[in-house]
């Protein structure tokens, strides 16, 4: 191609300019993922559309990962799938340490010459296996009111072929992970750099038979009735791990896991005495505080968690306990505990951060589970001695909160809990 002179080509870029602005088929300012929590094993499950022709999708939801990944074993079927070659860019971006030389059977998405390898990893159960990374169409819906809308449609989103055998231990019909990390090739960057919106998303996590939601990107967060927590939220900075968590990992490799910096817990109002080496992150990645959608529960360091669970039994004092139902340790007799707008009435449990002002508050409906035998538990397990890390916020912790993770100002939003609003996660509307 010859060489345009300069201002050609500043013309040229410019009629681009006015296309893309003016195109009616513009990028959406957000898209949307519906979430619902699947009874049986307490996961977060997500449905989307994929492959041509489009075929719905379920997957479990996951704030570790590095890129979703699918079973691309059993029932893959599509005319636009496509390998990302092992010397490429996105192969380079994705950090791959593995290539795909040749396989010998017919080509399918999981049998292909030359492709970039990634190790797609089931975080519910630790298996990890090896996989092709490949590309297909993938469509998001774009509005939720409160049913997903019309879709948007990314046509190359690149993804890594998992097993059959890795989605054992999955919610059923689930064949796949959906990675909501901060990696290059997980949801949040790679919606961003297709759609061209901001890399921020958002999680509103249900309860089990309610609905929730994931939304990528820039949209207000209005829920009904009229309740607009866009400019609500406390916020918190993510830390860095330095060390990567991942099951498969490369030496050098940060985590691309959610960290935030809790500097001490209380309960009803007092601080709990902590070792405060167990809460930061040391040189090897030991230690601190991470958030976990495969967590069902929270799950503290052994002396974190008799610290929390003493502290709490010595403020609930008065209301009648009920022996312990594996895996909590404390428990009452759940017909007499009051209940209020944002649960059961017990003290509440503070996760202080950079400042006492930024604290994550957590409330009954958030710090209680109630049993099939009608007792109510304090809803944290222990997670032993020398666990990698020592706070390992669960889901039910997180559900009908908002929380903002904006990877571009590298910081965590919350709302504490939307009852206090009087709404939920399953009001959330878009368009
Ligand atoms: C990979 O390349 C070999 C050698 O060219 C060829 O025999 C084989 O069919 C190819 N496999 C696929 C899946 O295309
Ligand atoms: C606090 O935790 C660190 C890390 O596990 C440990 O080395 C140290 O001995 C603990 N300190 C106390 C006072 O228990």
């Amino acid at each position: 191609m010859a060489r345009l002179p300069p201002l050609a080509a500043l013309f040229f870029l410019c009629l681009l300019c006015a296309c893309h602005a003016a195109g009616p088929s513009g990028n959406p300012s957000a898209v949307l993922l519906p979430v619902g929590k699947d009874d049986a094993t307490q996961q977060y499950v997500t449905g989307f559309r994929q492959r041509t022709p489009l075929v719905p999708v379920k997957a479990v939801l996951n704030l570790a990962g590095a890129t979703l990944w699918v079973d691309c074993e059993a029932g893959y079927v599509s005319s636009t799938y496509r390998r990302v070659p092992c010397d490429s860019k996105p192969c380079r971006l994705a950090r791959s340490a593995a290539c795909a030389t040749s396989c010998s059977g017919a080509p399918s998405p999981s049998c292909l010459n030359d492709t970039c390898g990634g190790f797609p990893e089931n975080t519910v159960t630790q298996v990890s296996t090896g996989g092709n990374i490949i590309t297909d169409v993938l469509a998001l819906p774009t509005t939720f009111r409160p049913a997903p809308g019309p879709l948007a449609t990314a046509p190359a989103f690149l993804f890594t072929c998992g097993t059959t055998f890795l989605t054992q231990g999955l919610a059923a019909g689930a064949t796949g992970m959906a990675s909501l990390s901060r990696a290059r090739f997980a949801l949040p960057t790679q919606l961003a750099a297709t759609f061209r919106f901001s890399r921020k998303f958002a999680l509103c996590l249900p309860p089990g038979g309610a609905a929730g939601v994931v939304i990528f990107g820039d949209a207000p967060y209005v829920f009904q009735p009229g309740v607009d927590l866009s400019n609500s939220l406390i916020y918190t900075p993510l830390l860095v791990n330095p060390v990567s968590t991942a099951g498969v990992s490369t030496k050098g490799d940060k985590s691309d896991e959610y960290f935030i910096g809790v500097t001490g817990i209380k309960v009803n109002g007092r601080a709990v005495p902590l070792n405060a080496t167990l809460l930061a992150i040391d040189k090897k990645g030991v230690g601190g505080t991470k958030l976990s959608t495969v967590a069902p529960y929270t799950v503290l360091e052994s002396s974190i968690h008799r610290a929390v669970t003493d502290a709490f039994a010595a403020e609930t004092a008065m209301i009648p306990r009920a022996p312990p139902v594996a895996p909590f340790k404390l428990c009452y007799d759940g017909s007499k505990v009051g209940g209020t707008r944002v649960g059961p009435a017990v003290p509440t449990i503070e996760l202080v951060l950079q400042s006492e002002a930024a604290s994550w508050v957590v409330f009954g409906a958030n710090s209680m589970v109630a049993t099939k035998g009608g007792a109510l538990c304090l809803g944290v397990v222990d997670g032993g001695e020398a666990p990698r890390t020592s706070v390992v916020i669960g889901g039910h912790m997180m559900e009908d909160n908002l929380l903002e993770f904006d990877l571009e100002a590298s910081r965590l939003g919350f709302s504490s809990s939307l009852l206090f609003r009087q709404t939920t996660c399953s009001n959330f509307r878009l368009g």
